[in-house]
């Protein structure tokens, strides 16, 4: 294997063989693909509300039908199946479970969740579990959603719950997707549900947030769980130079605005979660913004329960430099004197993120040795672009060089010594993508949102080969 350095990126070219017993699968989310918002007693989301509101979602799209997978997850596991996918990612919708978000379980959403499990088993694929992707029961959100403590502990009676049916037969469990995505965009600049802007009550969402990580992860860890983890959306925070030269200094202004956003994404989970305290720079930044009450004596040790994984979701490096910004962004609190810098030198996907495999080696390189502890999965990496349809063929050349140089930082990461144990492609299939609606495709299967009907594209089936090959060939 030789490593080259291009312009943006160090990849490796040639095979490259993954670890005897990676895990290789794919990822979904309920909301996004599930379809049958009305079914079974399942109750609403703030998902249902937001994309109802005229104006949130483009085209007005809602994860009413999405996938329809709701009825269709035999036919999609047997497609994971003709993949040879290893692991298989999905999260439960709390309101299918708790349509008001406590009480007693609804044993018919109960019910779905482990006729699919039962699925994947008998298919010889290991269901990874996700318990909070985002699909927050809309009764909690009226009683004021995560910035009020109480919704902690409601979220660990459901992880309480949703173990006791599935825990005979799930050994891997997420406790939530992207937290800071849910505090941040949903409660700080508003462009996801609930789509309030109130950065005070983002930074209580995330306390709390953490919070109902480690009651859940406490709970289900009392009842047996075996592996438990958080799926972070983590990206490296960079310089515009170091897109192009990763080993570029940056000045001392720059390497403060760099660590700045850094604290406010990653640092802000994972410090907590992996070591039981806030970063000193974050305190401030949140007593600035509403105070520090809500933060209780003994929080941070509930939240610093001892977890097996960290889940990983990369797809671009966040690209910062200090100096007079564009406006504010809400999503990032008393950061208005940061630019956030568009990358123009490098191609960039549909969602217009620049592709930097690079950064995805960086990230788990600096996670290795900040966090040595903990082991780490990909839980999301995947691209959207244009995808044509061409009689039964989807060309995705586009999509397939992207998880192909990806892999390869991965690679590169797992020689460097970081200990990744899998990755799950984003996404299994085209789906909801959020104030997106339908408009951007992530998935290696493509999806007819009229007919219903699936077709692998191309990406689908050289990710196969990768799968088979446990690596990529020359
Ligand atoms: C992260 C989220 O977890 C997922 O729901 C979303 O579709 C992808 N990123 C792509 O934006």
């Amino acid at each position: 294997m030789t490593v080259v350095s291009t312009r943006g990126a160090t990849l490796t070219q040639g095979r490259a063989d993954f670890p005897v017993g990676f895990v290789w699968g794919a990822a979904t989310a309920s909301y996004q693909i599930e379809g049958a918002a009305h079914e079974d007693g399942r109750g609403p989301s703030i998902w249902d509300t937001f994309s109802g509101t005229p104006g949130k979602v483009i085209g007005g799209d809602t994860g009413d039908v999405a996938c329809d997978h709701y009825f269709r997850y035999a036919d999609d596991v047997r497609l994971m199946s003709d993949l040879d996918l290893a692991a298989y990612r999905f999260s439960v919708a709390w309101p299918r479970i708790q349509p008001d978000g406590t009480g007693p379980a609804n044993t018919r959403g109960l019910d779905f969740y482990s006729r699919l499990v039962d699925r994947l088993l008998e298919a010889g694929i290991t269901p990874y579990v996700t318990l909070y992707h985002w699909d927050l029961p809309q009764a909690l959100e009226d009683a004021g959603g995560w910035p009020e403590r109480d919704t902690a502990y409601r979220f660990a009676d459901y992880a309480r719950i949703v173990h006791a049916r599935l825990g005979d037969r799930v050994q891997h469990w997420t406790t939530l997707n992207e937290p800071w995505v849910a505090a941040f965009l949903g409660y700080g600049n508003g462009v996801h549900a609930p789509g309030r802007r109130e950065p005070a009550a983002a930074f209580r969402a995330a306390h709390h947030l953490l919070l109902g990580h480690g009651l859940a992860a406490r709970a289900i860890r009392e009842a047996g769980a075996e592996e438990i983890g958080l799926a972070l959306n983590l990206s490296p925070v960079i310089t515009p130079a170091q897109v192009g030269d990763p080993a570029a200094v940056p000045s001392l202004q720059d390497a403060e605005a760099v660590g700045r956003i850094d604290t406010l994404l990653t640092r802000h989970f994972l410090d907590p979660a992996l070591r039981g305290e806030y970063p000193v720079e974050l305190l401030a930044m949140i007593e600035r913004n509403g105070g520090l009450a809500h933060i209780r004596d003994g929080d941070l040790e509930i939240i610093n329960q001892p977890i097996d994984v960290i889940g990983i979701n990369y797809y671009n490096p966040c690209v910062v430099e200090s100096g007079p910004g564009q406006a504010a962004d809400a999503a990032w609190p008393g950061s208005e004197d940061i630019r956030f810098c568009p990358v123009d030198d490098v191609p960039a996907t549909a969602m217009g993120w620049p592709i930097v495999p690079n950064g995805l080696s960086r990230l788990l390189v600096r996670l290795a040795d900040d966090y040595p502890e903990v082991g780490l999965v990909i839980t999301e990496n995947g691209a959207a672009f244009e995808d044509v349809v061409e009689g039964d063929r989807v060309h995705d050349t586009g999509r397939t060089g992207y998880l192909d140089g990806h892999l390869r930082a991965v690679h590169a990461a797992i020689a460097d010594g970081a200990d990744v144990r899998g990755y799950l492609v984003w996404s299994l299939l085209d789906n909801f993508e959020w104030a997106y609606g339908y408009g951007r495709r992530f998935g290696i299967v493509h999806v007819d949102f009229d007919t219903q009907r699936r077709l692998f594209k191309d990406s689908a089936l050289w990710y196969r080969e990768v799968i088979k090959q446990n690596g990529l060939r020359g």
